[in-house]
């Protein structure tokens, strides 16, 4: 089965990273020599999809921008000869179709997914939500394509968690079906240590059939006034199943700044032209401090 069409939600304030993002969205933010957003696009155009729409809010025009075409600066290194640059430059604005939607006020994931209704239809659809690298084999996205073929129904993309994590994320009651895939039997946001069914925890990655939609619609503001994607797959449940999924591959937390530094620091290890520098450097480093 294909997916064509993804969400990126990028309207958040990104209050954990300021100042840097007093002035500049904390989805262009670069980790190592590109934004953080555009290990999400690609691994969407990774798994088959080419049409892509990014949620954004007041002062991410940047973001459109970036993946659109910037003729003075092809020019440019056409001139310079710098033809490895170009082809790079010129790769980043054919990766898909983008579409941007606004959200006019910051009400919570599942009202920033609500958003892009219209530009996906009756569909399934994916959610990468840009927080979240993943660098793995074969793409986190694709691989719950494939768990959505195979069974019928979304799919949430799970990895095991620690007491700290009951407090970030998004934890799941559900049934083991096989040794990676689990029918969820309910979820609850961010419970904390006490209210934690159990270790399993929603990452940022979703594939969604199109009902997901009049589940939001459902869904009544939480606490802080925001609707929670979360409480918003709990109401889909009522109607159909709901599967997670436990990917292969490593994934980085970037929602946070040490996080951020964390993924930095593991994805320069794995470049062949930092590698070698950089753990000696590392080494010294350790070896200096107390
Ligand atoms: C969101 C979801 C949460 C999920 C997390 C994954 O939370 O609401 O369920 O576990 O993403 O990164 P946020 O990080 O936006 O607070």
């Amino acid at each position: 089965m294909n997916i064509r069409k993804a969400v990126i939600p990028a309207a958040g304030f990104g209050t954990r990273f300021l100042p840097a993002t007093k002035s500049q969205p904390k989805e262009m933010l670069s980790v190592i020599d590109k934004p953080l957003i555009q290990y999400s696009v690609e691994e969407a155009a990774r798994s088959g999809i080419g049409n892509i729409a990014i949620i954004t809010s007041r002062g991410k025009s940047s973001m459109e921008d970036y993946f659109d075409t910037s003729p003075e600066l092809e020019q440019f290194l056409e001139e310079k000869g710098k033809s490895d640059l170009l082809e790079e430059v010129k790769r980043i604005s054919s990766l898909a179709e983008f579409c941007y939607i606004r959200q006019k006020k910051a009400l919570g994931l599942g009202h920033a997914i609500l958003m892009a209704e219209k530009y996906i239809g009756q569909e399934p659809f994916a959610v990468l939500l840009p927080d979240d690298i993943f660098d793995c084999p074969t793409p986190c996205v694709k691989q719950l394509v494939d768990v959505y073929s195979e069974f019928k129904g979304s799919v949430i993309v799970l990895g095991r968690t620690d007491e700290e994590g009951t407090k970030k994320y998004g934890i799941i009651k559900a049934k083991q079906i096989s040794e990676r895939v689990f029918q969820v039997e309910d979820l609850v946001e961010k419970p904390g240590p006490e209210r934690a069914f159990s270790d399993l925890a929603v990452l940022g990655r979703y594939v969604f059939h199109p009902d997901i939609f009049e589940a939001i619609k459902k869904t009544a503001p939480d606490k802080k006034g925001e609707i929670q994607i979360t409480d918003a797959i709990k109401i889909l449940l009522e109607t159909q199943p709901v599967y997670g999924y436990i990917f292969k591959g490593t994934r980085y937390d970037c929602g946070d700044k040490r996080g951020f530094i964390e993924a930095t620091i593991a994805l320069a290890l794995n470049r062949p032209e930092f590698s070698r520098r950089l753990r000696e450097f590392l080494k010294k480093l350790m070896a200096h401090s107390s």
